[in-house]
């Protein structure tokens, strides 16, 4: 059994921040029953297309394991049949616009007064506040939660990173609210909302940033680049490069092969407990014990002439020689692995991080599967519903339609027409 087997999610998201928060239930056992508008569904279904037609990566990667039903949730039959999946489901997930439920006739109130047991979980792009009414994307998030003003190099402009921290980070602290509060329900046997604002959540994934602010007030961060450059601090915690954010001077340096690979680099840390390992493996073991290199306050003024001499030694070998060499004595590093290198990695495989995937309109692709790992509840991945695929199977069996009452529904244009049923 898996951990969340029984567990009813109506599944109201699109895009890919809650997407991404409902297929983790999914993976862990829910039911999920995702809603989409007839015609269209999740707008994500047709962005990205690499083959014309057929659901997109963009949809089939965040929508694992779900059920679809196309449903007009404007249409006066079609809100009919979301109240009844609203008494019948035990958590309504939505990442709509700001004031899109209340408009769609179902506030918190109402969906309250329905089933008082429902969970509501909503992500949205801001808390309450001056910017509360604003829609939000991922580089929005990022910008305005804090990861962008602290990304990429001081001489260069704010940066965002290819990590999703906006959209699926959301979705994760989402995840854990959702759980969270089932758990309390089981005690309460109440319902409450969960929120999670996606400035938020990005600023709580730059915690230590915020921590840097204060203690600029304090001086300067000696373990930023700039410190041992001599270039003083702003009022605001600058970018850093590729500083580490531990607090431990690290750099990205190039291996055998950066002149043709883009990716032939590795992250090296002048971790101060093996450093005298470092000293021996680059062939400077007089560092060891010269009182110009041997403490960490007095290399501090030096990071860009030792990292260049580390990078001499770095460049003799591929990055993944360099990372042999220097787990064999406990020094951590970090390879830059390419997404070929990630798709083709058969550890991954094998624990069922990178997983293949057979889809009956596109053919096998590879997805990422679930990241956290139950030793008591195991997660196969299964493809993504086609559009409106299991309508009718959701109208009868969970909701108890009979066929007359199918064909009224579909007389009134609340389910619209379904694309295609898919062919198991
Ligand atoms: N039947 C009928 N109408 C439906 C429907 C259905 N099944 N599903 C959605 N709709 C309607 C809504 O009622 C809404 O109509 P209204 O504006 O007339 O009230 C409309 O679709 C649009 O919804 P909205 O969520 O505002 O979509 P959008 O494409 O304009 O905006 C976002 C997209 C992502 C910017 C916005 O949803 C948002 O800010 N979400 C919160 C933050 C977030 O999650 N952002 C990241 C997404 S990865």
């Amino acid at each position: 059994m898996k951990a969340l087997e029984g567990v009813k999610i109506l599944d109201f998201t699109h895009v890919q921040s809650g997407p991404t928060c409902t297929q983790l239930l999914a993976w862990f056992g829910a039911d999920v029953i995702k809603i989409e508008r007839p015609g269209t569904g999740d707008i994500t279904r047709g962005q990205l297309q690499d083959i014309p037609k057929v659901d997109s990566l963009y949809f089939t990667m965040l929508n694992h394991n779900k059920r679809s039903i196309t449903l007009d949730t404007k249409n006066p039959k079609g809100k009919g049949v979301l109240e009844r999946l609203i008494k019948h489901c035990d958590v309504l997930v939505e990442n709509f616009g700001p004031g899109v439920l209340d408009r769609m006739g179902f506030p918190w109130e109402t969906i309250n007064e329905l089933n008082p047991k429902m969970i509501v979980a909503s992500i949205k792009g801001f808390g309450p506040g001056p910017y509360e009414d604003c829609k939000v994307y991922e580089n929005v998030a990022q910008c305005t939660g804090g990861a962008a003003s602290t990304t990429g190099f001081r001489d260069g402009p704010p940066l965002v990173t290819g990590a999703q921290i906006g959209d699926s980070g959301t979705g994760l602290h989402l995840a854990l609210g959702i759980v969270t509060a089932l758990y309390q329900r089981t005690h309460s046997g109440r319902g409450q909302r969960v929120t999670c604002a996606m400035q938020d959540g990005v600023l709580n994934l730059a915690r230590v940033k915020l921590r840097d602010q204060q203690r600029l007030a304090h001086g300067p961060l000696k373990e930023y680049s700039q410190f041992g450059e001599g270039i003083p601090f702003g009022a605001a915690v600058p970018r850093a490069g590729n500083d580490s954010g531990g607090g431990q001077p690290g750099r990205i340096l190039k291996c055998n092969g950066w002149e043709q690979d883009p990716d032939a680099y590795i992250y090296f840390i002048t971790q101060a407990p093996v450093w005298e390992k470092i000293c021996d493996l680059i062939g400077e073991p007089t560092w060891k014990t010269d009182p110009d290199y041997s403490s960490p306050q007095v290399r501090l003024p030096k990071l860009n002439a030792i990292f260049a001499r580390i990078e001499q030694w770095t460049m003799t070998m591929t990055k993944f020689e360099v990372m042999d060499l220097c787990n064999a004595v406990d020094i951590p590093v970090g390879p830059i692995l390419s997404m070929k290198e990630l798709a083709e990695d058969q550890s991954l495989r094998a624990t069922g991080t990178v997983v293949e995937i057979d889809h009956p309109t596109r053919g096998k692709y590879l997805s990422v599967g679930n990241p956290i790992k139950l030793s008591d509840s195991p997660s196969d991945v299964k493809r993504s519903p086609l559009l409106g695929e299991h309508t009718e199977e959701i109208l009868s069996d969970v909701l108890g339609y009979d066929d007359q009452g199918i064909a009224e529904l579909s007389d009134s244009g609340a389910l619209g027409i379904p694309r295609q049923i898919a062919a198991e």
